[in-house]
């Protein structure tokens, strides 16, 4: 059925006689072949998302009763516990199989020490019980980092302005261990300290928790795509920035330094993030590495979806896939987002 007879168009028409008259185009491959029906279209796709890619980041807040709305994280609330596992009845019937945990902690329990992190009956441990007893099956990873418990919002303990490492490091080890304790499936260290992987996973496997896992952020950038993640955990540095541990937006190959050391200190996911600017540097670490390579499309990336979705100048389910799809491109195995509910419910729907 002609719906459109390009007869009808006058330039069109003339180009059709000319064809007709020539002799045939040397074209031995038209690609547009493979295009022509959705059929033969998923038939030759090479990358496919599904949910068993997702991990999902939720907060959690303490009392009980509590839902707040972050303003620049729209669809991604701050849940006490109660609330939380209600939240997760849905999230599990999605079929979403992992969560990453992060704590909104009051200000009278934050220190510059970051002493609130590994205590045994802390938020986070609280919550991981729950949820095990609730979800036995589902993947719950936490957060290792000290700016959600540091009066100074940054990830490690601070002196004369600047951030310890080492001594920094054997407070996340003790954070670890308290995760681990409470029934934690991985342990993701956030903070970009050097040697905390080594130290983590020598302390889990002394204590026994060799079942534990390490998600590594191996390549953290310092990256303004962070912001709406401060506003939901109340987190912002109160002075400068996170420069001095974070890496350079402008390097490459130390992300793959960074991956090389995390590996060899027993990291078993290894991650980038953010992942939108940082394409080419999941490209170059897959290419690197055998081991899976996590993605995190960070808070400020979801946001800019969300804002332009709500003026109504994207198409904000297309341009989510489309995401995340090129993100799976790239290289990534699994990745972090807080659009895992709503691409849980696409990909359902049949994306
Ligand atoms: C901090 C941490 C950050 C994120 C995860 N863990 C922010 C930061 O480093 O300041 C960001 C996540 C996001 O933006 O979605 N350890």
């Amino acid at each position: 059925m002609v719906l459109f007879p390009s007869t009808a168009i006058p330039d069109v028409a003339a180009h059709l006689s000319e064809a007709a008259t020539s002799p045939a185009l040397p074209l031995v491959h038209r690609p547009r072949r493979l295009r022509r029906t959705e059929g033969l279209r998923r038939m030759v796709r090479e990358t496919v998302l599904t949910v068993d890619d997702l991990i999902y980041p939720m907060f959690v807040v303490e009392g009980s009763g509590q839902r707040q709305q972050v303003p620049s994280m729209p669809g991604c609330d701050r849940y006490s516990i109660d609330l939380l596992i209600e939240e997760l009845q849905e999230v599990v019937g999605l079929g979403i199989g992992a969560i990453a945990l992060f704590p909104l902690i009051p200000d009278h329990q934050k220190d510059n020490a970051g002493t609130e992190s590994y205590n045994p009956t802390g938020l986070i441990p609280q919550t991981v019980r729950a949820i095990k007893q609730a979800f036995p099956q589902l993947l719950v990873i936490t957060d290792v980092a000290l700016d959600p418990y540091s009066t100074m919002g940054h990830d490690g303990i601070v002196q004369d302005g600047e951030i310890l490492n080492d001594e920094t490091v054997a407070v996340l080890v003790k954070q670890a261990l308290a995760h681990a304790e409470a029934g934690a499936d991985m342990v993701a260290p956030s903070d970009m300290m050097d040697g905390r992987i080594g130290a983590i996973r020598q302390a889990l496997d002394a204590e026994g928790w060799i079942n534990v896992g390490i998600l590594a952020y191996s390549a953290k950038y310092a990256s303004a795509y962070y912001g709406p993640f401060r506003d939901a955990l109340e987190s912002a540095p109160k002075f400068g920035d996170k420069k001095t541990y974070q890496m350079d937006a402008a390097n490459a190959a130390e992300a793959l330094k960074e991956v090389d050391l995390d590996i060899a200190e027993g990291a078993d996911i290894v991650m980038v993030k953010p992942a939108l600017a940082y394409l080419d540097i999941i490209h170059r670490i897959k290419q690197h590495t055998n081991l899976p390579v996590a993605a995190y499309n960070v808070s400020g990336e979801y946001a800019m979806v969300k804002a332009a979705a709500a003026q109504g100048w994207i198409d904000e389910t297309a341009v989510m896939l489309e995401t995340l799809t090129s993100i799976k491109r790239a290289g990534a195995d699994v990745i972090l987002t807080y659009f895992a509910k709503d691409a849980a419910r696409a990909l359902k729907a049949g994306g």
